[in-house]
């Protein structure tokens, strides 16, 4: 057994969470990972013209009705999203505070993709901390100085996520192995998980040796058989190499996702400054339209021509298994790790 101050701090058997990613539809993934032990996140489902708001409801409802383990939601705060955001962190909490059983068990929100503050300064997530609810807020930090406000601003806990991760990524681009660093080295005392290019137990006691509580994976989640992903995009992970998958412009920011057409047409990265001068005018184009919508196109079976958010754990992650299996395997690797190398002690 390994106990980490984070599965302490959230009732979780294993420190390992599935990653929120929306706008994929994964109430099926999280309720199997959370009923394996580990904490399973709700995506923010996106496609288009979806309300994320009633989507978000009938995920936690599904949830609770499958498992009574605890698990967690993710809400986006990007500046393109802020309506939305607001919107959420406002009703969620309410919805959570009205039903004991999501009271009980939904014990985590991360927020990401934008700012840390739209959550703890909803009225109504402030209720639902106040009640008997024992919700922890954290937020993801892709970039060290995003770590810093996040601390600044008083959060539970940070989920570090470097560069080598699925979906969408910081304009800085460091790897998730120095941006654990630095952020171990800033705040030693902050609790923190890891996320980006993770998906085996070397990984997971590597990380329990640097001082965190838990690991984040998504790409070697999606290769499970529970989660809802269309079966033409989970069938590509396990031949997958790491290079496989590329950084490119997204609809947020850069995103990596498998290179496949899609992502040879959209390659090449963009900068902060250059992204906030066309942004815009790109929000009002037919090409944004397109690009969201490639999402959607994925359920149809297209994947060459589609967004497919895939982190370089495709490079680790070997077979399509059930989600038990995932989380038993990685929990036994990392505890062969960590005995081995505590051999090193003298
Ligand atoms: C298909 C996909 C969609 C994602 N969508 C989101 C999202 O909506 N919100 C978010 O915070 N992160 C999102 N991410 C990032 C993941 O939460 C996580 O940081 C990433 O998957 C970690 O890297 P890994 O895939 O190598 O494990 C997404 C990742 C993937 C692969």
């Amino acid at each position: 057994m390994i106990k980490t101050e984070i599965t302490e701090m959230l009732g979780i058997k294993y420190p390992i969470f599935s990653a929120p990613m929306g706008p994929f539809y994964t109430q099926a993934l999280a309720t199997a990972v959370s009923e394996a032990g580990g904490l399973g996140v709700l995506s923010e489902v996106g496609l288009w013209g979806v309300d994320p708001l009633p989507e978000m409801k009938k995920h936690m409802e599904y949830v609770v009705e499958h498992t009574d383990k605890p698990f967690g939601f993710n809400i986006r705060t990007s500046r393109n999203e802020m309506r939305m955001a607001v919107r959420m962190c406002r009703e969620i909490p309410k919805f959570i505070m009205e039903n004991p059983k999501l009271k009980e068990q939904c014990i985590y929100a991360v927020t990401s993709a934008g700012s840390s503050k739209v959550m703890p300064e909803s009225q109504s997530f402030q209720r639902l901390k106040e009640s008997s609810s024992q919700i922890k807020h954290f937020h993801v930090a892709p970039a060290f100085w995003l770590a810093e406000k996040c601390v600044k601003y008083g959060i539970d806990g940070l989920c570090v996520t470097g560069i080598e991760g699925g979906g969408h990524q910081a304009y800085e681009k460091v790897g998730t192995n120095v941006l654990m660093t630095q952020v171990q080295q800033a705040f030693p005392d902050v609790p923190k998980v890891a996320a980006g290019g993770i998906g085996t137990g070397i990984q997971l006691a590597g990380a329990i040796a640097m001082g965190y509580g838990g690991i984040v994976m998504g790409t070697r989640f999606i290769a499970s058989n529970e989660c809802e992903f269309p079966q033409q995009f989970k069938i590509l992970i396990p031949p997958a190499k790491a290079e496989d998958t590329i950084l490119i412009q997204g609809v947020i920011a850069n995103i990596r996702v498998y290179n496949n057409k899609y992502g040879q047409k959209h390659s090449g990265t963009i900068s902060k400054e250059q992204k906030l001068a066309y942004e815009k005018e790109f929000l009002q184009s037919d090409q944004w339209k397109e690009d969201v919508q490639s999402y959607d196109r994925v359920y149809d079976g297209d994947v060459v021509n589609t967004c497919l958010p895939m982190g370089q754990a495709a490079g680790v992650t070997k077979k399509i298994e059930n989600v038990s299996e995932i989380i038993e395997s990685v929990m036994k690797e990392a505890e062969n790790y960590i005995k081995n190398a505590t051999k090193s002690l003298m």
